[in-house]
């Protein structure tokens, strides 16, 4: 149920978190004017200018200067706004609704559980049966690597807060209390508290990914080398990069699924991490489809099928001028926007060229994620066929009007 509540959550939070991440300075006087315009042709909709919330990855100025999208209905790979405009949801809540966003099976398992025991706690060995219920289905779910117990929280945040918490007590209990520091990758992120978000890496390195690949095992040496073998705790990677801009492990770690890839990204550097006695951690790397509706559905199956549809679809657009890199597996896809077709040249920030294609998406009816010039996109697994020509198609409008907004803003340089 915890998950439920979670899922909920995170589509109440996904509107503003999702769409405006880490937008600043001339970007966002950019987007207010790209707001302000769509506000003032559309004056018959609901305005929540002005609100009194205050929402992770949201700018204060932009609860005060411009009307925040309000989702209202979920509906399978769709949601809806409170204006009645429909999105196709291709951010799955945010990287969450799995199965959709009104799944009836999940429904009726809350409604039940609210009509019998809204709320208990698990402090002081008291907890519910529920509790105990799931704990044990996710152990044996589990089964590439026996894991010994289960502790619930209610955000990917909250897991990597306490992750900290459990090596630090680890170590204390193994009597070696400087052994605390955690190793992060750049561009990784771990979560929105306080120490999840200092667990998040924002460098860019300017390495390739072959370089990295090969470079990653001694780099990380050097690294523990230098801080201390004795007071590194742990290292924590994604095993897809997401919000970093979905960013795949280099090619040579990389093998058929994530599972097999941490077995193999493992072995590249558990030799150096064994060395020195330090934990590994991978944030949101295995999965368990452990849930009846999952499993009825043939989620897994589904998503193997579909999966080349929608990278070949999406990765046909590679060739556009605007567009440096496309990366991705499975259902998940970055974009990232450079000219050139260069990593390094970018496009100045004040034209605020992935806010324009995120606006163009939701203009045609999609949530994509814009951070920066990087899209990603992760719709949810339930989505089916035609709705991926929906996906591709809306894509493909939203790109052809930021290259024609980028040929614009290139003749008024001129
Ligand atoms: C890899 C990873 N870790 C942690 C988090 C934080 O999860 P939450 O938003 O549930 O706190 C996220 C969120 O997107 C994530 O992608």
């Amino acid at each position: 149920m915890k998950h439920l509540i979670q899922f909920t959550l995170k589509a109440i939070q996904s509107s503003s978190n999702g769409k405006h991440a880490a937008i600043s300075g001339s970007r966002a006087s950019y987007l207010v004017r790209c707001l302000s315009a769509d506000a003032s042709a559309a004056e018959s909709e609901q305005s929540f200018k002005g609100h009194g919330m205050l929402a992770p990855f949201t700018a204060g100025w932009q609860t005060t200067d411009s009307n925040p999208l309000v989702i209202e209905k979920a509906e399978g790979s769709y949601v809806y706004d409170v204006n009645g405009k429909k999105y196709l949801d291709s951010l799955a809540g945010l990287w969450s609704t799995a199965l959709g966003g009104n799944e009836p099976r999940l429904v009726a398992a809350a409604t039940k559980q609210l009509n019998t025991l809204p709320f208990y706690h698990s402090f002081w060995n008291r907890t519910t049966k529920v509790s105990l219920d799931l704990a044990k289905e996710l152990l044996e779910t589990f089964t590439a690597t026996k894991m010994a117990k289960a502790f619930f929280v209610n955000s990917g945040s909250e897991a990597n807060d306490t992750q900290v918490k459990l090596v630090w007590y680890y170590n204390n209990a193994l009597g070696r209390p400087n052994k605390k520091k955690f190793i992060a990758r750049s561009k990784s992120y771990h979560g929105s508290t306080v120490v999840a978000a200092s667990l998040s890496g924002r460098l860019v390195s300017g390495e390739t990914e072959e370089d990295f690949a090969t470079r990653l095992a001694n780099n990380l040496e050097n690294l523990i080398l230098k801080e201390g073998p004795e007071t590194i705790a742990a290292f924590i990677a994604e095993p897809v990069m997401g919000a970093g801009g979905v960013i795949p492990p280099p090619a040579t770690y990389f093998d058929k699924t994530v599972r097999i890839y941490l077995h193999s990204y493992l072995a590249q550097v558990q030799a150096v991490l064994k060395k020195y006695d330090i934990l590994f951690i991978a944030d949101e790397g295995s999965y368990a489809i452990s849930d009846d509706v999952s499993l009825e559905r043939s989620i897994v199956e589904r998503v193997q099928n579909i999966a080349p549809k929608f990278q070949d679809g999406l990765k046909a657009f590679a060739d556009s001028p605007i567009i440096g890199e496309i990366r991705g597996t499975g259902l998940i896809l970055g974009t990232e926007f450079t000219d050139n077709k260069s990593p390094n040249d970018l496009f100045p920030s004040e034209w605020g060229i992935g806010a324009y294609f995120g606006k163009q998406c939701e203009k045609n009816g999609m949530l994509v994620r814009v951070a920066g010039d990087n899209i990603m996109i992760c719709p949810p697994l339930i989505i089916s066929e035609d709705e991926i020509d929906e996906l591709i198609s809306k894509y493909g409008k939203a790109l052809k009007a930021t290259e024609e907004r980028v040929q614009e803003l290139k003749a008024q340089k001129k």
